[in-house]
């Protein structure tokens, strides 16, 4: 069993971290295997609600290990997957919330996974650089797609063309993360965030985050599915709970309910 990814469930709460100071959570293939091994473990383990994705105290990660890419370098579009793309595609397919906390640090993947994290909060002094073409890469992780409908078509041509280091604090003024914490504190606040999703009705978070993933379709279109969904959700025993403690005047528990 790998240490350099160190997985936690705590409330129902995974939190997975990314443990490899030495070398700035450069992420190698074993990682990215564990990696998709806790994803998956969460998805499927029904007292989990919420995954947090952390680094170290000094480091979210710089990204893929640029040894692995030159020694033994994915094949992505293998039927047999390759850790990574095995990684990628838990993440992206993830219907429980996620939620990065970042110190240090987020580099290459550390950025564009990202898009895929519903949360995403870092300490003051982190940063974020995304350096594929200084690196003589294009992007990957759907990130051409993404980050313009995410931060706008030019801020997201500056940040993958020119690579350059972005500030946590212009991050969060471009909305590519949630908010800015004080140095250390990233991990505490989505913590207390995960905590407050672990509380509340999970088939209606749910198809919150599917909603707010689906691809572009018209108002019409979008009304009509959102109103399907809502009138079925109307009959559930996660809403009749949610009346019921109201009108109690309590907290709802949503632990007995079937769906
Ligand atoms: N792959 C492999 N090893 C890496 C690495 C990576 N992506 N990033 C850092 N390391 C290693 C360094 O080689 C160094 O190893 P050593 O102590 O054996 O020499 C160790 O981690 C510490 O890195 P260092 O560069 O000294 O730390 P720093 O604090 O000065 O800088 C970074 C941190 C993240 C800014 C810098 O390491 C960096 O730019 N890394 C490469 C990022 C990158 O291009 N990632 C790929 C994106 S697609």
């Amino acid at each position: 069993m790998t240490t350099t990814i160190l997985v936690c469930d705590q409330a129902g709460v995974r939190t997975i971290t990314m443990n490899r100071a030495n070398k700035k959570n450069a992420l190698t293939h074993e990682m990215y295997a564990a990696m998709a091994d806790a994803i998956l473990g969460a998805e499927a383990n029904p007292n989990t609600q919420v995954i947090i994705l952390s680094g170290t105290k000094e480091c979210f990660t710089a990204g893929n290990d640029l040894g692995d890419f030159l020694g033994t370098p994915p094949d992505l579009e293998a039927q047999d997957n390759p850790p990574v793309a095995r990684f990628m595609v838990a993440l992206l397919e993830a219907k429980k919330p996620v939620i990065a906390a970042i110190e240090g640090p987020a580099v290459g993947i550390g950025v564009t996974l990202l898009l895929h994290c519903d949360f995403a909060y870092a300490g003051k002094g982190a940063y974020l650089q995304a350096p594929f073409v200084n690196l003589a890469l294009p992007p990957e992780y759907a990130s051409t797609l993404m980050l313009p409908f995410a931060v706008g078509p030019k801020r997201a041509t500056e940040i993958l063309m020119l690579g350059e280091k972005i500030t946590a604090k212009a991050a969060a003024e471009m909305g590519l993360i949630t908010a800015v914490t004080d140095t250390g504190a990233a991990l505490k606040l989505a913590t207390q965030t995960a905590n407050k999703l672990a509380a509340k009705a999970p088939t209606a978070l749910r198809l919150t985050k599917q909603l707010l993933r689906a691809g572009p379709e018209s108002p019409a279109q979008r009304m009509a599915r959102e109103n399907v969904l809502f009138g079925t959700r109307l009959q559930s025993a996660e809403f009749k709970e949610s009346v019921a403690a109201f009108f109690e005047k309590r907290n709802p528990d949503y632990s007995k309910c079937e769906d």
